[in-house]
């Protein structure tokens, strides 16, 4: 039977390409992210299995993850590419609030949701993973962009607390 996978931020960049690559593999592959046009675009394409339009910063996005999982028939892989990030030398504060509410809140809302999907739903398949696309800047601080940097860090600290 063929594997199911979720990509979380697939209208473009890193994310569209993995959902892309996991199609051509033969997953059965559901897309996310806020662009619909997009979303839809890459249906007509061909491929791609099904899509909910969805913005991590929401509180209702849990609810939605859900409806897309269910819409796909269960989940192997929940693969998070949704981010954003600036070079904010100025210290917009504006800019440092949505990095956080993105990066920060919505990943921890979308990775807690797949994480609780995955541990109610064991039986389905024992080697289900979550994935995340995090940053070399989570490593290392980058001086003109501080949010993103630490949210970067936050996110791989919260994915190695989920392991144990
Ligand atoms: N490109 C790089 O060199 C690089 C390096 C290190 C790490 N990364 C990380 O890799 C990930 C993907 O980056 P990328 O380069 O592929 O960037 P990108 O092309 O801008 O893609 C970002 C994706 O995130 C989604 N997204 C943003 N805000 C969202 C929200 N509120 N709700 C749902 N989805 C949201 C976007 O979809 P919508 O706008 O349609 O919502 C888009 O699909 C990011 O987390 C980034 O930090 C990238």
């Amino acid at each position: 039977m063929a594997k199911k996978a979720i990509v979380m931020g697939a209208t473009s960049g890193i994310g569209m390409e993995v959902a892309k690559l996991l199609a051509a593999k033969g997953w059965q592959v559901g897309i996310a992210g806020r662009r619909i046009e997009r979303l839809q675009a890459l249906i007509s394409q061909g491929g791609i299995t099904c899509y909910q339009q969805i913005d991590v910063t929401s509180p209702d996005a849990p609810a939605q993850l859900l409806e897309l999982i269910e819409k796909l028939g269960g989940m192997d892989l929940y693969f998070h590419s949704s981010g954003i990030g600036w070079q904010n030398n100025s210290l917009d504060i504006e800019k440092e609030m949505k990095t956080l509410e993105t990066n920060g809140l919505g990943f921890t809302r979308m990775v807690d949701t797949a994480f609780n999907w995955f541990a109610t739903h064991h039986h389905c398949n024992p080697k289900a993973r979550i994935a995340c696309i995090t940053s070399i800047a989570g490593t290392k601080g980058l001086g003109a962009a501080p949010a993103y940097s630490a949210t970067k860090r936050f996110q791989n600290h919260y994915l190695e607390c989920l392991s144990q």
